[in-house]
């Protein structure tokens, strides 16, 4: 897409990552990198100011946690669920038994499957009812040697958000450490992680914080149950070769992405100018609309009629979902993601592993381009219809 023509297009793949970005995320990275890089650790930008730890601040601000040490960052969420997974079984040892769900995307799967296959730990996944984790299922699924839980918090296929404090509480009464993958849900779910059953909370920076890609982290209670699996330089103490065990310096380690951060807490800033009942409310207005719209279609299958996250999930009948993202990009210039996004049995249960065509709006969608999409792919399943009715 050339720039330029970026107005023509209506951006419905913002569970991948949101577009736009508010002007003033593109204008912090800008002023992050406009001037020299002062400061003797490596917690300062430039022109001395702090992107880290005004980023710090943000986050726990948002996500209703008091330190702002127990906020750290990472690549994406991705890279924080792989911290948190290998740091929690470093930090345990003897037989390991996980629970996990079939929601997950591969994000949590594909690392547990890999420790699986070695043979370090033995791995449950919860089923589902409609499209939520199936909460019935959390306490006969403990064992005497189930010391970790990671679940999904909001799901990307579906939009459902899971009530993991429910999930949390009757996994601590057997001691299991309980992690939250929290991609799709940190900025777009209000939270207070301190008041919550959950130990540690994995966010990305890009897609409802409306920061840039590269920046993500976690947030946690007590950092002692995680081991650190990076070393290296921190900017403090550099005289010792221990890697400092404090936070936040435990689990980070080498250069921030401090653009990325300035972005982030800008990002964040503008969620919380703009008020975060209000996006959310938007969100789901805007999307039960749509889901009314496309309803009327009687070959158009929807997978969630009531998300909780402005996600759609749904299919034309006698249509490949590849196709009809091609349909819509191509002719209409109507950007969706069409397959399995990453979390491949989540499908299994609601498509039959088929995939679909996933919806995804932002707070910059407007009801125009709600109201267009919906006509388009309303056309196009007439269009399918008529041809299925002539073969
Ligand atoms: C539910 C869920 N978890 C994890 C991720 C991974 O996020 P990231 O790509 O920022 O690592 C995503 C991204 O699509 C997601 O939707």
């Amino acid at each position: 897409m050339l720039r330029d023509d970026a107005s023509e297009f209506v951006y419905l793949n913002n569970a991948a990552t949101s577009w736009p970005k508010p002007p003033q995320v593109l204008n912090a990275v800008q002023e992050s990198l406009i001037s020299p890089f002062v400061g003797g650790g490596r917690s300062s930008g430039s022109d001395a100011q702090d992107y880290i730890w005004d980023a710090r601040t943000a986050v726990a601000g948002l996500l209703g946690v008091c330190d702002e040490e127990r906020v750290l960052f990472s690549h994406n969420a991705t890279d924080a669920l792989n911290t948190l997974i290998h740091g929690f079984l470093s930090a345990h040892s003897g037989p390991v038994h996980v629970i996990s769900s079939v929601l997950e995307h591969n994000s949590v799967l594909r690392p547990l499957w890999e420790l699986k296959q070695a043979g370090r730990i033995e791995l449950t996944l919860l089923p589902m009812k409609g499209a939520y984790l199936d909460l019935d299922t959390v306490s006969d699924s403990v064992r005497s040697e189930t010391k970790l839980a990671v679940l999904n918090h909001g799901s990307n296929v579906l939009g459902s958000v899971q009530d993991l404090d429910r999930a949390g509480k009757i996994l601590h009464e057997s001691g299991v450490y309980v992690i939250a993958d929290g991609a799709q849900t940190a900025g777009h779910v209000p939270l207070v992680f301190d008041q919550l059953a959950i130990d540690a909370y994995a966010f990305t920076g890009h897609k409802a914080l409306f920061g840039i890609p590269g920046t993500g982290g976690f947030i946690i209670k007590d950092p002692e149950e995680i081991t650190p699996i990076r070393y290296g330089g921190t900017g403090s103490n550099s005289v010792s070769l221990n890697h400092p065990r404090d936070l936040p310096e435990r689990f980070e380690a080498g250069t921030h992405n401090f653009p990325g951060l300035a972005a982030l807490t800008a990002g964040i800033d503008f969620i919380q100018t703009t008020g975060q009942k209000s996006i959310e409310e938007k969100g789901i207005r805007q999307s039960r609309m749509m889901i009314d719209g496309l309803k009327a279609e009687p070959n158009i299958t929807i997978y969630n009629e009531t998300p909780d996250l402005p996600i759609i999930s749904l299919n034309i009948d006698g249509l490949d979902n590849e196709d009809l993202g091609f349909i819509l990009t191509r002719a209409y210039r109507i950007i969706t993601r069409s397959g399995l996004h990453c979390a491949p049995l989540v499908h299994k249960e609601t498509d039959g592993g088929r995939g679909s065509v996933r919806l995804s709006l932002s707070w910059f969608t407007t009801d125009e381009e709600c109201i267009r999409a919906v006509q388009v792919i309303r056309e196009v399943a007439r269009s399918a219809n008529s041809q299925i009715s002539q073969a």
